[in-house]
C-alpha cells in the first residue's frame, strides 16, 4: 500500500474522462483501491475517485459518516464501486456544501440530486445498486462526477458561495459543517 499523490484542479487529469475498467477483479485493481483508500484516510477525506490519483480509470471510493444520515440510519460503509452508473429517481435538487481533496482548504454550495439509484461493480465482480438519499446521494454523484472529468466549482450555480473553507466556517451559521472532502 502506498499514498499517493493528489491531482489538484488545473491539473488535466481531473478535466477528461476516465475510461472504464475491463476486470474488476484484476489484482492491479485491487491494489489500485488498497492505495486509495490509503490516500483518502491520510488526507483526510470521505471520497476518492481514481483520476484524483492520477489514475484515469471509473473506480471510486466513499463512505458515509453516520452523522451524515438521516437520525436513526446507520454510516454507509467504506465503499469501492467500478463502472459506477448513476440515475435521478426524482428531479428534485438539494444545495448542500461540499469539500473536494483537489481543491483543498476550499468549499462552495453544490445543487444535487436527492434521490438516485446508483449502480456498479464491487471489487469482486458482484453487481450492486443502491437507492440514495440525502448526503449519501450527494457524495456519489460528486465522485462519479470526477470520473467525467467534472469538479465540483463547474456545478455551482451562486460562485458567491465558493472560498476558502477557513473564512466559510467564521461566517456560517452552523448548519452544517463544511470540512467533509470528497
Ligand atoms: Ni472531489
Amino acid at each position: 500500500m502506498a499514498i499517493l499523490k493528489i491531482a489538484r484542479m488545473g491539473h488535466p487529469i481531473l478535466a477528461n474522462p476516465s475510461v472504464s475498467v475491463e476486470d474488476p477483479t484484476n489484482p492491479e485493481i485491487h491494489h489500485l483501491i488498497s492505495d486509495m483508500i490509503e490516500t483518502m484516510r491520510d488526507a483526510p477525506g470521505i471520497g476518492l475517485a481514481a483520476p484524483q490519483v492520477h489514475i484515469p480509470k471509473r473506480v471510486v471510493i466513499f463512505y458515509v459518516p453516520a452523522s451524515r444520515m438521516p437520525d436513526g440510519e446507520k454510516e454507509i460503509g467504506l465503499t469501492a464501486l467500478i463502472n459506477p452508473e448513476i440515475v435521478a429517481l426524482s428531479d428534485e435538487m438539494v444545495i448542500g456544501t461540499e469539500g473536494c481533496l483537489s481543491l483543498p482548504g476550499m468549499a462552495g454550495k453544490v445543487p444535487r440530486y436527492t434521490h438516485i439509484q446508483y449502480s456498479g461493480l464491487l471489487p469482486n465482480g458482484d453487481k450492486l445498486v443502491v437507492e440514495a438519499e440525502g448526503y449519501h446521494a450527494r457524495i456519489v454523484q460528486h465522485e462519479c462526477d470526477h470520473l467525467n472529468g467534472i469538479l465540483y466549482p463547474m456545478r455551482m450555480e451562486e460562485l458567491s458561495t465558493f472560498g476558502y473553507t477557513e473564512e466559510l466556517q467564521k461566517s456560517a451559521d452552523q448548519n452544517g459543517a463544511v470540512n467533509n472532502d470528497e
